[in-house]
């Protein structure tokens, strides 16, 4: 089963199951010299892990993770950094029921007839957990970037139909993290609060947008025919699960707008050639252009709910009746935000090193 590494110069590779013992992941390419413990690490983990809140999985785990390799008196070394995440709070027995009954809306079914493998505990691969390894080696591109002072935030800007207002970026950084669904229109998200409730009471989920902004990206980072910066930040986000959609800037509303809105006029700002918007989302041609990178990232609602579904028994092959039951997410945007920023991160930091922005070798 390949794919399970992802970059170039900034090459992560995640590992492990659900529900099995550990999950992790291997970062090769992070340069000699950065500042790097565990606290670093664990700041963005514990804003990924399960049981925050409630809409968030009641699955309780402290996902603490343990720096294996690569870092040598607080600094890392420029050898792989290995980091792994211990699974405490699996369960594999509460998926006995459905161990031959694919779960819509998951990948069981395909995964099943693809492999000729079963891994009926949670999604294995597939499962959500598996972006602990993804938020880990993100921290680290995070760190790393803001030595270039590039900085990444995302929230929440819409759940199940509920849109928030736009704001200011200080705003958004100010408010995201003071509310269970991670948006920052406050007024919006209470409402938000209040639909989760509801669908989860009735035995369903929502699904939302999530909003993410990089600034302080250098003008000129992406080539540009096969390895352009918005390319590879649209695989980075649509290789997180449940998301069904992205853009980038003003993305599927460019459709409906005249050239004259569209395109980004270029005025001078102190002797240099700027543009007056950002419709663009700070790429045109595959390469940034200085202004923030905006994308979205729509994400389903979702799949595991316990309405009941249609599905088939895989050995009776039967139709028949599923409700799936146990730990899930009613929601899954506001547990997306972290990963959603590790991703870009992810993305940024590979062009970042591939363009010689920042040496590869060492930081001293
Ligand atoms: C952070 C995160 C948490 C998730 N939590 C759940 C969950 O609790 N229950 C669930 O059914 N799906 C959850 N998912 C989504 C499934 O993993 C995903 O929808 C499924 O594997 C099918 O893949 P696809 O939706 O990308 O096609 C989560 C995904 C992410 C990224």
């Amino acid at each position: 089963m390949p794919g399970n590494t992802f970059g170039h110069s900034f090459r992560i590779t995640t590992w492990g199951e659900s529900h099995g013992k550990a999950v992790g992941v291997v970062v090769d390419g992070v340069p000699a010299g950065l500042e790097l413990s565990e606290t670093d690490v664990q700041k963005d983990l514990d804003r990924r892990k399960p049981g925050q809140n409630e809409v968030s999985t009641p699955r309780s785990e402290s996902d603490k993770v343990e720096i294996l390799s690569g870092v040598f008196e607080g600094k890392t070394t420029g050898t792989p950094i290995s980091m792994l995440v211990w699974n405490k709070n699996a369960n594999p027995g509460a998926y006995d029921y459905i161990r031959d009954i694919p779960r819509p809306g998951h990948a069981d079914l395909f995964y099943a007839e693809k492999y000729g493998i079963r891994d009926h505990r949670g999604g294995g691969r597939s499962s959500g957990r598996e972006t602990i390894g993804r938020v880990a080696a993100g921290a680290i591109a995070k760190k790393l970037l803001l030595l270039s002072g590039i900085e990444i935030i995302a929230h929440v800007i819409e759940l199940g139909g509920i849109r928030a207002t736009p704001l200011s970026i200080e705003d958004i950084c100010k408010n995201v993290e003071s509310t269970q669904v991670r948006c920052a229109d406050l007024d919006a998200a209470e409402k938000m609060l209040q639909r989760v409730r509801l669908l989860r009471e009735e035995g369903d989920s929502i699904g939302g947008i999530v909003e993410i902004i990089a600034t302080g990206v250098p003008r000129g980072l992406g080539e540009p025919v096969f390895d352009k910066l918005d390319a590879d930040i649209a695989a980075a986000i649509m290789g997180i699960g449940a998301v069904k959609g992205v853009e980038i800037g003003a993305g599927f509303e460019c459709a409906g707008m005249a050239g004259s809105q569209m395109n980004d006029a270029f005025i001078l700002q102190d002797g240099t050639i700027v543009q007056d918007t950002n419709n663009a989302g700070g790429i045109i041609g595959g390469i940034s252009t200085g202004m923030p990178v905006i994308c979205r990232a729509a994400v389903k609602p979702t799949p595991s709910i316990s309405k009941t579904q249609k599905s088939v028994d895989m050995s009776s092959m039967e139709e028949t009746d599923v409700e799936i039951h146990g730990r899930h997410d009613p929601t899954i945007p506001p547990r997306m935000v972290p990963v959603a920023e590790s991703m870009i991160a992810l993305v940024i930091v590979d062009h970042m090193l591939r363009s010689g922005r920042i040496n590869s070798d060492s930081l001293y």
